[in-house]
Parts: structure tokens; C-alpha cells; sequence
């Protein structure tokens, strides 16, 4: 099978499974018993986070790891810091877009540009605001937002900012000191790491409330025996994914430059976003006379797996919301589809796709 939608998810690294494989077997303790079993735990799941730590430029004391990029999101919007008025953009992930708390009573969502960049412009027209979100990489199109410049026109209204960097990890070099925020998102099974697994990272403590509460796990903040063998895995993906990450930017960037070029080939084809700063990885095409969910069954039957959005809206009729809000003629949205490149895939695969994509151009139009 050809495997397009690294966006979606990735497979487990088998060196993270390697390290793994003890804290689903023999290495069972509770880490927050006192004897040495427990205590193995204990001292494994420390290793992650200054693992993770070491990846983004953070302080492994304030890493609180959750159940995923979603609970992460949840936790930064909904423990309690945002009062009255969140400040976000239309291009969230929807674990950002429907988790504003019900007792807040305004959000604003600013728009992009046509190229998928989040209007800084709207940032600085907007007021009143007393918590911001801005994704550091959106997951359709790919495109690396201004995060840094948005920290610091919210931050020079005192207004604590959020990143949601789930798709940034692993692909750009991220410095979570240098970004300027006060809190990130992240997941493990974006990285070649275990699903169900992830991270809200503060740049100090005090900043979150539990949505969790019980025994007390993760100073207070995220209750519940942790999942040992994931925050394991999560670690060991982090580390592989800071030793490797020039060498997988530069492997897609690779992969991405041959297949935009062989796009060309194909008439009314237009590549999203493809005047902005996007991650290596990524390509978002629309294509003129298809629709994209056709093309995805289409490509499915060849075994080729590609996305038309995101994971989570790929199996509704609806297009993307993100492409809306760039003012995409709807027509050209619906016929989107999405390949994000892995470090596994090749150029034949790519080849393979190409001819595989045209023969079914053809029928379709
Ligand atoms: C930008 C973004 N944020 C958050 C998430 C949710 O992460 P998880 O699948 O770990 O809950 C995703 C997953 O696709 C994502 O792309």
C-alpha cells in the first residue's frame, strides 16, 4: 500500500515500539507506587518528558501529558484561564473550534488570506480579548503561521497565548522560548510515535486548572494511573524525531518538489497555499472537474490512502472549512484531496500515484 496521509497519522517507529514492548509486558508498575517496579515507571516516564522537553526548547517540569493533541487543546481552553473572550482563527483544528467553555461568552475568529495565513492585521483590530489560540501549522494545507509575531501582539495586551503545534512537531524545528507562548499542544502518533498520546506544555507553572481531578497525577493537573508505555513511546519518538529532523525535512522536501512537478503535468491543477510558507511534507490539491471524496475511493481501489481535509471530516460531504475561509470557489474546494509525504515513502511511489491519479482524472472529467 502507498501511504499519503502522514497528517492523519503515522506508523509506529519499530524503534519506539522496541522501547515500548517492556511497559506492556514485564515493566507493569504503577508509577506512583514507592517500591523499585513503580519506581522504573516512574523514572521512564521522566526520561519522556525530557525527551519531548529537549525537542520544542521546554521545561520538562511543565509538561503535563494527556491523552492526545485533543485533550491538550481542551485542557488549555476549558482549565479555567479563559474568562470571558477567547481570540482565535477559522482554521483551528475543531478540537480548538468546539471546545470554547460555555461560560465564555464571545470568541472571534479572524480570517486568512488566500494563501492560508492568519490575518495579523485582524490580531491587532480585534479588542477586549483575554485568551488567544493560534495553530502553529494548519493541517490541510500545511502552511507555518506567524505564531512568534501573534504572541507578541497579544502578549503586549498581557493576554496569555495558546499554540495548538500538533502539526508542526517533528516537521519544523519548534523553541517553544523563541515562539514567545505561554502554552502548547502536541501528540505523539503524529510523530511515528503511539496514538493516544500527547501534551500541554506551559512556559511556567501555575498557568493550568485540572479538568481532571482524582489522585493527583501529573502535579495536579491530569489525573489517572498515567498510560506508561505510550508516554514511553511518545518520548522515544520525540528523541528520533530531534535527531532526525533535517534529514526527514530534506527526504519530503524532496519527495514534495518531484511530485509538484509532476502535478504540472496535469490540466487545471491548482496547488493550495503554494505561495506560502508551508511544512515539507505537505500538498493540498484541488483539481478542476473532480470531486474530492471520488478521487479519495478512487485512489482507496489502487491502495493509494490520501485525505480530502482533515481525518476527522474526511468521511462528510462537506468541504473544508479551512479552504472556505481562504475563499476557495466552493467547486474547487470539493474537489480537494491532501498527501502528506512520511519518511518512509520514495519516488516511485510517487510515480505510481501520478499515473494513478491521471487515469482516474481522466474518467472523472
Ligand atoms: C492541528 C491538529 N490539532 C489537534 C489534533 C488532534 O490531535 P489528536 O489526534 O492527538 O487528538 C490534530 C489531529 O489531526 C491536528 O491536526
Amino acid at each position: 500500500m502507498i501511504y499519503f496521509d502522514h497528517n492523519a497519522t503515522t506508523a509506529l517507529d519499530d524503534r519506539v515500539l522496541e522501547e515500548m514492548l517492556p511497559f506492556l509486558g514485564q515493566l507493569y508498575g504503577n508509577p506512583s507506587g514507592l517500591y523499585r517496579l513503580a519506581r522504573i515507571s516512574r523514572s521512564a516516564i521522566e526520561t519522556a518528558r525530557e525527551r519531548i522537553a529537549l525537542l520544542i526548547n521546554a521545561n520538562p517540569e511543565h509538561i503535563i501529558f494527556t491523552s492526545g493533541g485533543t485533550e491538550a487543546n481542551n485542557l488549555a481552553l476549558k482549565s479555567g484561564l479563559l474568562k470571558r473572550h477567547l481570540i482565535t482563527s477559522k482554521i483551528e483544528h475543531p478540537s480548538i473550534l468546539e471546545s470554547c467553555p460555555n461560560h465564555v461568552s464571545n470568541t472571534t475568529r479572524v480570517g486568512v488570506d488566500y494563501n492560508g495565513l492568519i490575518s495579523e492585521q485582524e490580531i491587532v483590530d480585534s479588542s477586549d480579548f483575554d485568551f488567544a489560540s493560534f495553530m502553529l501549522v494548519n493541517n490541510e494545507t500545511g502552511v507555518i503561521q506567524e505564531v512568534k509575531k501573534i504572541a507578541q501582539i497579544v502578549k503586549e495586551r498581557g493576554v496569555l497565548v495558546h499554540t495548538d503545534a500538533v502539526q508542526a512537531l517533528g516537521k519544523i524545528k519548534i523553541d517553544m522560548q523563541d515562539l514567545g507562548v505561554d502554552l502548547m499542544s502536541i501528540s505523539s502518533h503524529k510523530i511515528y510515535g503511539p496514538k493516544g498520546c500527547g501534551a500541554l506544555i506551559s512556559n511556567q507553572s501555575g498557568l493550568m486548572n485540572a479538568l481532571m481531578t482524582g489522585g493527583g497525577q501529573e502535579k495536579d493537573l491530569r489525573a489517572g494511573t498515567e498510560n506508561v508505555a505510550a508516554i514511553v513511546g511518545f518520548g522515544k519518538a520525540a528523541e528520533l524525531a530531534r535527531l532526525e529532523l533535517e534529514e526527514r525535512q530534506a527526504h519530503s522536501l524532496k519527495l514534495r518538489n518531484y511530485l509538484e512537478q509532476q502535478l504540472q503535468g496535469i490540466h487545471a491543477i491548482k496547488i493550495f497555499s503554494g505561495q506560502a510558507q508551508r511544512i515539507s511534507n505537505t500538498v493540498q490539491i484541488g483539481i478542476q472537474g473532480c470531486v474530492g471524496e471520488m478521487l479519495l475511493m478512487q485512489l482507496d481501489q489502487q491502495n493509494i490512502a490520501v485525505s480530502s481535509g482533515s481525518a476527522c471530516a474526511s468521511n462528510e460531504e462537506a468541504s473544508s472549512y479551512v479552504l472556505a475561509a481562504m475563499a476557495i470557489e466552493p467547486q474547487l474546494a470539493q474537489s480537494a484531496i491532501r498527501v502528506s509525504l512520511g519518511k518512509n515513502n520514495t519516488l516511485e511511489e510517487i510515480d505510481i500515484f501520478v499515473q494513478k491519479l491521471k487515469q482516474i482524472i481522466a474518467t472523472n472529467r
